[in-house]
């Protein structure tokens, strides 16, 4: 029978790229709402990306009782020392939208030169069992913030003010493919392939 693994996240695209790159284990990936654990956000209480992931697959295997690959992001900007690096999703408070967190990063860097706005999108993806084992890898693309939003075609959250290096359209314009090809999520993924190859084989359930 075909192993299981949850796809940490309600977001269909994250669970589209893990399920591409992870498609050579021939495994079975589910969502949280596939599992009854459409409501469970664990917290994410650390400073870390690494902490923030590993904690949150762990916390995931336990529950549902099965192999989970969750995972923490976000964008860290040179001009602000890294911010809003962890908080991202929470940057402009409780409440507020994708456009109200590009806004806000735009209002803070409208004095930053164009040489000077260098950022990164950061991912660690996490591996975890139910029985406490747990393997992350980190995944890094590096670009430029631009001085006003592209167009919000495809992707999400930071997308339409992220140029990533070598490129001259955002993140929100490029097609899915080719973000996936190159993203920090992607690479983390990749990365974290053999460890959770690794885990699967080693993995009995009780
Ligand atoms: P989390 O990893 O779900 O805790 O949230 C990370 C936050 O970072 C998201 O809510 C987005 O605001 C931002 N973020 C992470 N990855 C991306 C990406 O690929 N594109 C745009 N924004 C991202």
């Amino acid at each position: 029978m075909s192993q299981t693994i949850l796809i940490a996240t309600g977001n269909p695209g994250k669970l589209r790229e893990y399920s591409e790159i992870f498609g050579v284990l021939g495994v079975t990936f589910v969502m949280p709402a596939d599992v009854g654990l459409a409501g469970f956000e664990p917290d994410e209480p650390y400073e870390t990306f690494v902490e923030n992931a590993r904690h949150k697959a762990l916390a995931y295997a336990a529950r549902a009782n099965m192999p989970v690959v969750a995972d923490d992001s976000g964008l860290c900007i040179d001009a602000l020392e890294g911010r809003p690096g962890v908080y991202s999703a929470r940057y402009a408070g409780p409440g507020a939208s994708d456009d109200d967190r590009t806004q806000k990063v735009l209002a803070e860097l409208a004095d930053v030169a164009d040489d000077q706005r260098g950022a990164q999108f950061v991912c660690v993806s996490a591996a975890a069992l139910p029985d406490g084992t747990v393997e992350s890898a980190e995944g890094i693309v590096r670009g430029l913030i631009a001085r006003a939003p592209g167009r919000r075609i495809t992707g999400f959250g930071y997308d339409p003010i992220f140029v990533p290096e070598g490129y001259v359209v955002p993140f929100s314009e490029m097609p899915a493919a080719e973000k996936h090809a190159i993203s920090h999520r992607g690479r983390a993924a990749v990365a974290l392939l053999p460890a959770l190859k690794r885990l699967l084989e080693d993995y009995r359930p009780d």
